[in-house]
């Protein structure tokens, strides 16, 4: 669990793999009282590479057991190699399929993308179909994949779920270098037939990863349901800054054929000039591949969605072993009637809540163009709700994981949340990992409100209760970090400081 200079990078509230490396979340499914949590591993290395799908099961989202790796990589006897890249896993009640044996309760599919090597020649990406009949722990490759087949070496990340008015499976994928998603519909789960194309559109300068389609719920300003919904389209893609992968998101309608755009319920304002239609999801680094959950109980509202803490900018080469790479918290999605359109909100699911520990309160505190010290030492594992008047300051905020040399900053200036991991402790492994992140923020009659969570390795920042989200990974080198408010040019007041220690979710 430590870092090269012996410092715990693993987060204690949020998946993470024993070892080696992981990326994309893959068929999150609840089924038989059980959440799966399938994802991108490799089973060899602590890199990207012979991607399987690695398996863990949960009974609350939050405590993992892992379980051994579901769909392996594969070769075939004429020496064609797949690997298991991303894709869904839906539930296929009453096994309707066939697929699974006869008299199967259920049968648990899984839609992937198939990727065909030969050497180190990339032949195709197609979409395969596995089943379990055993709650996930074994699966069967179907003998008739490929389901879907372009003759595409970019098409992939089947994303299904059961489209009730029609009594029909639909299933996102997407033509990743042409910028587009591809809608198909299926009976049986077996056999595909296209259904429309939505794209490009947006920001395309990165390929299309990833798709997410999904109703959502539509809440007032003050967060009541108001029983209408909208269609979701989440695609990863994009990131205003140059070469960092982000995920953006689309606003629209689906008639189960279609998804189009409803050009009055994009939010505003857009993070980057120049026809960027989609809005960022996440306006820090590490958020990325965010899928969501099929078949929801009843004590579940969703949608709720997993994403994956880190970015193809410098993957890789995270300082972290022996395991590389972690999942965020579970994040229950609305979308909220604001002055500037409909919004996402993004928060963590209710039951995040048990994860608080000991609790530290703090009075009300105005700083005059001065900084305090909250506390000298921590663990690096807390949640810390804050909520500030930003007063006459021009800049306002707090110093997370702060050291003598480190320090990670996020504060409110001027309608904007940043929070600045430049010296945040080891950034040299990757010239692109030193930044700053920016999102549009307004104070709610005066206040900002932030929900912080500082979990080792992970800093993830819900602003004005989930409107806008910043996640970032941070490693810092000295072995406590404290915590500092501050108060830049002017008058600040922070009403409420109240900081929980996070209860780790393993043993
Ligand atoms: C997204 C992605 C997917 C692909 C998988 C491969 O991070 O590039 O498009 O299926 O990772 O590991």
């Amino acid at each position: 669990a430590n870092g090269q200079i012996g410092i715990d990078y693993r987060p204690q509230s949020r998946f993470t793999p024993p070892k080696n490396w992981i990326n994309d979340p893959n068929g999150l499914v609840y089924h038989d009282g059980e959440y799966h949590l399938f994802y991108q591993y490799n089973p060899f290395g602590n890199v990207w590479g012979h991607m399987s799908w690695g398996h863990a099961v949960s009974k609350d989202l939050l405590h993992w057991e892992h379980l051994p790796v579901a769909i392996p990589e594969f070769t075939d006897s004429d020496g064609k190699t797949t690997a298991i890249f991303s894709g869904g896993a839906v539930v296929d009640k009453g096994n309707r399929s066939g697929l699974c044996p006869a008299g199967s309760k259920d049968c648990l599919i899984a839609l992937y993308t198939g990727n065909v090597t030969a050497g180190d020649k990339q032949l195709v990406q197609y979409q395969n179909l596995a089943y379990s009949a055993d709650k996930g722990r074994t699966w069967k490759q179907y003998d008739k994949n490929p389901i879907l087949d372009i003759g595409s070496k970019e098409f992939r990340d089947p994303n299904a779920f059961w489209y009730e008015p029609e009594q029909k499976w639909v299933m996102a994928t997407v033509k990743a270098t042409e910028h587009r998603a591809a809608f198909y519909s299926s009976t049986d789960l077996k056999n595909w037939t296209l259904m429309s194309h939505f794209g490009p559109v947006g920001d395309t300068s990165k390929v299309w990863e990833c798709p997410g389609l999904m109703q959502v719920p539509v809440h007032t300003e003050a967060g009541q349901p108001t029983g209408r919904s909208k269609w979701v389209l989440f695609i990863s893609a994009g990131f205003p800054q140059k070469d960092y992968v982000g995920t953006q998101y689309f606003v629209g309608d689906f008639d189960g054929k279609t998804f189009t755009l409803d050009p009055a319920a994009q939010p505003k304002p857009v993070p980057s000039a120049n026809d960027y239609a989609g809005a960022l999801v996440d306006y820090g680094k590490d958020y990325y591949a965010a899928v969501p959950y099929n078949n929801l109980p009843a004590s579940q509202p969703g949608p709720v969605m997993l994403g994956w803490h880190n970015n193809w900018a410098y993957g890789n080469e995270l300082p972290t072993t022996p395991f590389k790479g972690a999942m965020s918290l579970p994040r229950q999605i609305t979308l909220r009637q604001t002055q500037d359109g409909l919004q996402l909100v993004q928060q963590p699911i209710e039951g995040v809540r048990t994860l608080r520990g000991a609790q530290t309160n703090r009075q009300a505190i105005q700083l005059t163009s001065q900084s305090q010290t909250l506390e000298k030492a921590t663990d690096n594992a807390y949640e810390l709700e804050v909520e500030l008047k930003p007063g006459t300051a021009k800049r306002v905020g707090l110093k997370l994981a702060k050291g003598t040399n480190e320090e990670t900053i996020l504060q409110y200036t001027d309608g904007k949340l940043q929070l600045d991991r430049r010296r945040s402790g080891n950034v040299s492994f990757s010239p692109r990992f030193p930044s700053v992140e920016e999102a549009p923020l307004r104070p709610k009659n005066g206040v900002i409100k932030l929900r912080i969570f500082v979990d080792k390795s992970v800093v993830e920042v819900f602003a004005n209760d989930g409107e806008r989200v910043i996640t970032d990974l941070i490693f810092p080198t000295e072995t406590a970090g404290g915590i500092d408010i501050f108060a830049e040019e002017g008058s600040a007041e922070f009403v409420k400081l109240t900081r929980w220690a996070l209860k780790p979710i393993r043993q």
